[in-house]
């Protein structure tokens, strides 16, 4: 199990490892954040999940207090300090800390940097199975494009799928199209083999596996269209599957009371799968 996180400046054991009670992300959310897997010293995606830190950093002001080659540094050297092959790297970015202030104009803050490790179990790769989903109304704020720890409406949308024995919940937005799951991005293939995944219409979070599975798509000539669709369309489809760095491709053979392709992984969802972690152990 992994032991030791870098919390601003210090590699410490995480007993050790604390956060003031005025940093910011833990008075409002007001930090992001970056999930990303390695495996035998490959990261999954690292420049994309960075350009993406970056973004987010930008969109709420605040500036990462170190080069970006720092900032790898520290990552490889938490991986290493903790000897894990195969895992994911937790970078949280939060605003710094000052006395309680909804404003943070005029305050003099110092952004926090944390990074920790999460060994997983080899299995992970290659055992998986069709998972089970819930779909609930989206009620998260306006900018999900944004990976803010502000996750309360995220989490307990997980927590309520959990409680029903189902593997994600899928948001529905108020006009009955899907944005996406809790933590992840949602796909359907309808009965034309035509895959589909929502715009990037500030609705949904660019997610990078989105992003690669895309990619493996258009050069496997899969017919793909970046678009709304309904939830009716999801119950219907012939495959639904999700993506997520922790999750890669996972299919999902069950939304609510619907079977999905007779509760079976669907064919698509199996090669995209394949190709995605193809593609990532020559990733950067
Ligand atoms: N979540 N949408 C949401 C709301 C997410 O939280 C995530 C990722 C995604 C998929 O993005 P990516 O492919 O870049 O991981 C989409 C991460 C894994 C998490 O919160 O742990």
């Amino acid at each position: 199990m992994a032991k030791i996180s870098y919390v601003d400046g210090l590699y410490l054991h995480y007993k050790d490892s604390k956060i003031h009670i005025e940093d910011r992300g833990y008075h409002f959310g007001d930090a992001v954040y970056e999930v990303v897997m390695f495996n035998e010293g490959i990261f999954f995606d690292y420049n994309e999940h960075i350009k993406r830190l970056l973004r987010s950093l930008k969109s709420l002001n605040i500036t990462l207090p170190i080069s970006c080659k720092s900032l790898k540094i520290i990552i490889k050297n938490v991986i290493k300090k903790n000897k894990v092959v195969f895992g994911s790297v937790y970078i949280q970015v939060s605003r710094g800390v000052a006395q309680r202030n909804h404003s943070y104009k005029n305050l003099t803050l110092k952004p926090i940097i944390i990074i920790s490790v999460t060994e997983k179990n080899n299995n992970y790769l290659n055992n998986f199975i069709g998972v089970s989903a819930i779909t609930l109304n989206d009620n998260r704020w306006a900018r999900p494009d944004i990976k803010t720890t502000q996750l309360l409406p995220n989490i307990l949308a997980k927590t309520i799928a959990d409680e029903k024995g189902a593997y994600e919940a899928i948001f529905i937005d108020q006009y009955d199209y899907i944005t996406e799951g809790s933590s992840s991005n949602i796909w359907i293939v309808n009965y034309d083999n035509e895959l589909i995944t929502r715009n990037l219409d500030g609705q949904i979070l660019s997610g990078i596996t989105r992003n690669a599975v895309k990619n493996c798509a258009v050069q496997n000539n899969i017919k793909l269209l970046e678009r709304k669709f309904s939830k009716d369309e999801l119950l219907t489809a012939k495959e639904v599957f999700l993506t997520s760095a922790t999750s890669f491709v996972t299919p999902i053979v069950k939304i609510d009371n619907s079977s999905i392709n007779n509760g079976l992984i669907g064919e698509l969802s199996c090669s995209l799968r394949e190709l995605y972690l193809k593609a990532m152990k020559t990733s950067n």
